[in-house]
């Protein structure tokens, strides 16, 4: 826990931020900074943990780790799907050591203390006399969104309802509960998550590092490199998807250059989702912009450009007509992020005949590594002595300093509202 020594030291770092610059080296760097952001981003959030169809039978269940936290996603018999922190109520031993599998029990390897999927505690070999029924694993809140499970390890998460009400309508279409994982790559990415978020939040870099992605999208056109032609191009690009797309919700929302603003620094809103055109002649994120999967959810006509959508502090997610992409974050060093991309199908769709991973993980597959190169770089040059804070671009890094100002914020409350004791 932060102390209140810690936390003056965080309040007089979180001050030396110079508005509109990227931030102090320490922040990238420093046990302490890591320590405060578990505790005041990580452990409260709202984090994306996987998608309902990796766990889409009974017994189903996959593993993962927030900070110090162990858990286990997994559903029940009755088909419910919960949070589990994946530590015996014995003696603490870590229970399950797969990343994934099918289990109708989980047995503890040191003295088989053994749970139920739902948590519960059937049997602790010997022990006649403990109260199995307050012995359940602790459990962690779990909300599923149409096919995307997240999880928040606080006691009392930030609300949840008014994300799920206004991000259910441009989900719905997707059909990402009736989806199937087609591949998942987990990358360790030696960086500061925040270098990773910092990286995903503009595309300033894109015309020389993504040759594939800015084929296929406007976003990296800013207001100061926004052509007439362009601007004709993506507003004929909105024009041809209003005409083609014909079910309902997939309406175009995004319809200027450059990117959706997010986060929302004053507001704390940590969930956004839009619609964006693709270039003329793309269909899919896919390297020829041809469709590279049978069709998603409710589409009947590939034209639905392409949906995207991103929850601070740890999910991004672009989806086509016929696959969709999530990227997880999960911080694990203060140079040290884990993320797993995982490229989703139809249900219905097997591989071989109606989709080749060939073609399906290129454009992103290609993307993602380009950038978790350059933000190892970006963490390799702020190690130095000599690193400055630099300014951020008003054109094309607005949204990185709205990222900085969202995680400043949070960090301070979040450190403040630990040191109330609890009742
Ligand atoms: S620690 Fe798990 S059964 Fe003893
Ligand atoms: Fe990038």
């Amino acid at each position: 826990m932060i102390t209140t020594a810690e936390k003056q030291t965080l309040d007089a770092l979180i001050a030396t931020r110079q508005a509109e610059h990227s931030l102090p080296g320490r922040f990238y760097r420093d046990e302490l900074v890591f320590r405060a952001d578990l505790e005041a981003i990580w452990q409260r959030e709202w984090l994306f943990a996987g998608h309902s169809c990796e766990v889409a039978r009974s017994g189903d269940y996959f593993t993962w780790q927030v900070g110090d936290d162990p858990l286990i996603i997994t559903r029940d018999e009755q088909g419910e799907l919960h949070a589990l922190f994946n530590v015996c109520r014995h003696r603490g031993t870590l229970l399950c050591e797969s990343p994934a599998g099918q289990q109708r029990r989980f047995v503890c390897p040191y003295h088989q203390w053994t749970y139920a999927p739902d948590g519960s505690l059937v049997s602790c070999r010997g022990m006649h006399d403990v109260d199995r029924a307050s012995l359940g694993l602790l459990r962690a809140q779990l909300r599923e969104l149409s096919g995307l499970i997240f999880v928040s390890l606080a006691e009392r998460p930030p609300p949840f309802t008014e994300a799920a009400e206004r991000l259910l309508p441009m989900l719905a279409a997707q059909g990402l509960e009736r989806a199937r994982v087609a591949q998942q790559i987990d990358y360790e990415v030696q960086a500061n998550w925040k270098l990773v978020w910092e990286n995903n939040r503009e595309c300033y870099h894109c015309n020389v590092n993504h040759p594939q992605y800015i084929r296929a999208n406007f976003d990296h056109y800013n207001e100061d490199d926004t052509t007439a032609a362009i601007r004709q191009q993506i507003e004929q690009a909105v024009q041809q998807h209003q005409t083609r797309a014909v079910e309902s919700g997939v309406a175009i929302t995004h319809r200027e250059s450059g990117m959706t603003l997010f986060p929302d620094p004053d507001a704390g809103l940590w969930y956004s989702a839009n619609r964006t055109p693709l270039v003329d002649g793309f269909v899919s994120e896919s390297m020829d912009g041809r469709q590279v999967a049978p069709l998603m959810g409710d589409y009947t006509n590939p034209e639905v450009g392409t949906l995207r959508m991103r929850t601070v502090p740890n999910f991004w997610n672009h989806s086509s007509c016929d696959h969709s992409v999530s990227t997880r974050l999960l911080a694990a060093g203060p140079r040290r992020t884990l993320i797993r991309v995982t490229w989703l199908v139809d249900r219905e769709a097997v591989v071989g005949r109606d989709y080749q991973l060939e073609r399906l993980l290129p454009f992103w597959q290609l993307t993602s590594e380009q950038d978790w190169k350059l933000c190892e770089r970006a963490q390799r040059g702020i190690e130095s002595s000599r690193y400055r804070p630099g300014p951020y671009s008003r054109y094309k890094e607005y949204n990185v300093d709205r990222f900085v100002r969202w995680y400043l914020h949070r960090l301070s409350a979040g450190c403040t509202e630990t040191r109330v004791p609890r009742s």
